[in-house]
C-alpha cells in the first residue's frame, strides 16, 4: 500500500514525540511491504514565528492532498497569559477542524496494569478500564458567534447544534459501541441546556436503528464523578464540543499517564490523528517526553487505512515496552530511557517480531552511543 500522509509537527515536544510514531511507521512499512511519504507542513505558534498565520493556506492543501494527518502537539505559552493576543496558536487547529469537517473526535481510555501505581485512582477502581469517548469537534460553543461589548465589559458565546450535527457523530459511535461491549452513554446538559435536550432527542431517535446497543444518559457533572468513581462502567461516551474537551483531559490521567493516550479525528475528508497530550514546552528539545501518544495515534492511523495487523504490531510493541520497562521518566522515575530510545525499541520489536530482553540491553546500548 502507498499512502501520502501530512504532517504537522507543531510546537513544543511535537517534533520529537512526531518523529518517533513516523520511525515506527518506517518500521511498519519495511516488514509488511508498504511505502509510505511524508511531506511535513507548518501549524501553531511555529506557524506564527514564521509566517504570522497560525495556519497557512500551504498547510490546509497539503492536508486536504493527503491520505491522512499526524499531528503533533500546538501551544506555547507566550501567548496563553495574553489575552488580548490577536493570533492564538490554537486557531488553527480550529480553523483546521472546521475546514476539514473532523466532526469526530475519538479518544480511547484504557488502564495499562503496568501502569495502575501512577494512577490517581487506587488499582481496584481502574481495573478492567476500556471505553472510548466520541466528541462533537466542529459546531457547539466552540465554533458560535462570540461577542465582546465595546466597553470590553460583557462577553458572549453562542452554543449551536443542528440535528445533522449530532446526527454525523452519533452514528460512527453506535457504530463502534456495536463492535464492542455495546454500551452507549450520552453526556449531556439536558436538565439546563436547550442544545442537550435536542442531543438527547436526536440520540434517542438513532438509538432504534441500534436495537443491540444499550443506551443511557448522564448529566456532565454526574458524568464527571463517574469517571472517578466507577469508570469501568463505561464503554463508548458520545458528547458535544466542550463537555467533551473537559472529560477526556479528565479521563485521560486514569490509565496514570496522560503521554500515553492517542486520539484520531474523523470526518468528511482526510483523518488526523494526534496525541491527547499539549506541547509541554518545558520538557521541548529535551529527549525526554513520553513517545507512546503519539506512536499509538500512528496505529489508529494505521486502523484508519485498514492495516488491522500492521497497527496491532504497534500495539504489541508498544505492551512489550510497557511490560518491559522501556519507558520514558513520567512512567519510571528511578529507570527511564530517552524518548528517541523507547522509539528505537519499539522499532525494532516491530521490525524482529520476537524481541526478548538482551535485545533491549543491546537496542538501549546502540542508541544510547548514538544519542
Ligand atoms: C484538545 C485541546 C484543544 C481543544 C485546544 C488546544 C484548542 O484542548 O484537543 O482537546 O480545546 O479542543
Ligand atoms: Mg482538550
Amino acid at each position: 500500500m502507498k499512502k501520502h500522509i501530512t504532517v504537522i509537527d507543531g510546537d513544543g515536544i511535537g517534533p520529537e514525540v512526531t518523529a518517533q510514531a513516523i520511525h515506527v511507521l518506517d518500521a511498519v512499512a519495511e516488514r509488511f511491504g508498504h511505502e509510505f511519504e511524508y511531506e511535513h507542513v507548518l501549524m501553531g505558534a511555529c506557524a506564527i514565528d514564521q509566517t504570522g498565520n497560525p495556519l497557512p493556506d500551504e498547510t490546509i492543501e497539503a492536508c486536504l492532498r493527503g491520505d491522512a494527518i499526524l499531528f503533533g502537539a500546538i501551544g506555547d505559552p507566550k501567548y496563553d497569559n495574553d489575552p488580548t493576543a490577536k493570533v492564538r496558536p490554537e486557531q488553527g487547529l480550529l480553523k483546521l477542524r472546521k475546514t476539514l469537517q473532523l466532526y469526530a473526535n475519538i479518544r480511547p481510555v484504557a488502564a495499562y496494569p503496568s501502569l495502575s501505581h501512577l494512577s490517581p485512582l487506587r488499582e481496584e477502581r481502574i481495573k478492567g478500564v476500556d471505553f472510548v469517548i466520541y466528541r462533537e469537534l466542529t459546531s457547539g460553543i466552540y465554533f458560535g458567534k462570540k461577542s465582546l461589548s465595546d466597553d470590553g465589559n460583557q462577553a458572549s458565546d453562542d452554543c449551536v447544534y443542528t440535528r445533522e450535527d449530532i446526527e454525523r457523530v452519533a452514528h460512527p459511535a453506535f457504530k463502534h459501541a456495536q463492535q464492542r461491549r455495546k454500551k452507549l452513554t450520552l453526556v449531556d446538559k439536558a436538565n439546563v441546556l436547550e442544545t442537550s435536550r435536542l442531543w438527547r432527542k436526536v440520540v434517542q431517535e438513532i438509538a432504534k436503528q441500534y436495537p443491540d446497543v444499550t443506551v443511557d444518559f448522564l448529566f456532565v457533572d454526574n458524568a464527571a464523578m463517574q469517571i472517578i468513581l466507577n469508570p469501568s462502567q463505561f464503554d463508548v461516551v458520545l458528547t458535544e464540543n466542550m463537555f467533551g474537551d473537559i472529560i477526556s483531559d479528565e479521563a485521560s490521567v486514569i490509565g496514570g499517564s496522560l503521554g500515553l493516550l492517542p486520539s484520531a479525528s474523523i470526518g468528511a475528508g482526510a483523518a488526523l490523528f494526534e496525541p491527547i497530550h499539549g506541547s509541554y514546552p518545558q520538557a521541548a528539545g529535551q529527549d525526554i517526553a513520553n513517545p507512546l501518544g503519539s506512536i499509538l495515534s500512528a496505529a489508529m492511523l494505521l486502523d484508519h487505512f485498514g492495516l488491522t495487523a500492521e497497527a496491532n504490531a504497534v500495539r504489541d510493541a508498544v505492551n512489550w515496552s510497557l511490560a518491559n520497562g522501556a519507558v520514558t521518566r513520567d512512567l519510571d522515575p528511578n529507570n527511564y530511557y530517552p524518548t528517541s530510545v523507547v522509539g528505537s525499541v519499539i522499532c525494532q520489536h516491530i521490525r524482529e517480531d520476537d524481541m526478548d530482553i538482551d535485545r533491549l540491553q543491546n537496542t538501549v546500548m546502540k542508541a544510547s552511543i548514538i544519542i
